[in-house]
């Protein structure tokens, strides 16, 4: 279980979390929706243990991270898999050596049996053809990119799974693809997911349960029905983008700011 309490983060005295509560159960799929700039890679990163909030608890696998030395912060985070928003594969390897790379370093499998797991894993996300596996990454697709970086994430067997905005920049049918993927590797492999987009069409297809980031908090939970539901105008908002409601463009907040001090 993944969980956050309280947690507030400022940056040179800018709030980004105030007070970030929410859980991921085990075997859950949640999405984490916020506006560009929210704070969701911040969340994340404080998953990571990589920032350490100024206030609250984030608990991972029952342990509190903030309070983790290295020692024991790189235990944790192997049992953490995460799809960066770059997919930041090594450019001088080709796709079998990236994927591979993960497993020579963490040796969860026999080194004999390396070469199985990878071709397990890019048939996992459709990439089990054996040209595909020589080519280099500047050979790939931007949706190829990151389905090798998903099969990278996976094959050291991550009981959590964490994706940074896994659609961003694919076109749509590649992002739909994406998405189907992550909720297949939640329900097939059972893995504990967190995922962070603005996008809404990937987290009706992703979630088990959507958590929504507005202003440092989490201001909505529930499941993609409770979503499409609701009659709360932030909520309604969220879903439909509209330029007119209670969210304001961010720059508002700075001039709301300036007013507050005249
Ligand atoms: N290390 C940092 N130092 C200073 N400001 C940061 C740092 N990391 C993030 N921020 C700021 O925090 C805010 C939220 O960033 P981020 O979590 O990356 O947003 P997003 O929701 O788009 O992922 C942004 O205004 C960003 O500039
Ligand atoms: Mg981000």
């Amino acid at each position: 279980m993944i969980s956050m309490r309280g947690v507030a983060k400022s940056f040179r005295g800018m709030p980004v979390l105030r007070n970030v509560t929410f859980d991921v159960n085990e075997g859950e799929s949640v999405v984490l929706l916020g506006r560009s700039g929210s704070g969701k890679s911040v969340t994340l990163r404080n998953i990571l243990g990589i920032i350490k909030p100024d206030q609250g608890k984030v608990i991972v696998d029952n342990q509190n991270v903030s309070e983790l030395d290295l020692d024991e912060l790189y235990p944790l985070r192997r049992k953490i898999g995460m799809l960066f928003q770059n997919a930041a594969l090594w450019d001088s390897m080709n796709v079998y050596e990236n994927v591979a790379l993960a497993l020579q370093h963490h040796a969860v499998v026999p080194r004999r049996e390396i070469p199985a797991r990878v071709k397990e894993c890019l048939t996992l996300v459709g990439l089990g053809e054996d040209s595909i596996a020589k080519r280099m990454p500047s050979e790939l697709s931007g949706g190829m990119k990151k389905r090798v970086g998903l099969a990278r994430a996976i094959a050291v067997f991550p009981k959590y799974m964490l994706y940074d905005e896994p659609t961003t920049g694919l076109d749509p049918i590649m992002a739909s693809i994406i998405d189907k993927l992550i909720r297949e590797l939640n329900t097939s492999l059972k893995v504990t997911s967190l995922t962070i987009t603005h996008d809404m069409n990937s987290a009706f297809t992703i979630a088990d349960r959507i958590v929504m980031l507005h202003r440092g908090e989490i201001i909505f939970s529930g499941s993609v029905d409770e979503v499409k539901n609701s009659d709360d105008p932030v909520v309604h908002q969220f879903i439909h983008g509209d330029p007119d409601g209670p969210i304001k463009p961010i720059y508002t907040d700075h001039y709301e700011k300036r007013q507050a001090h005249q």
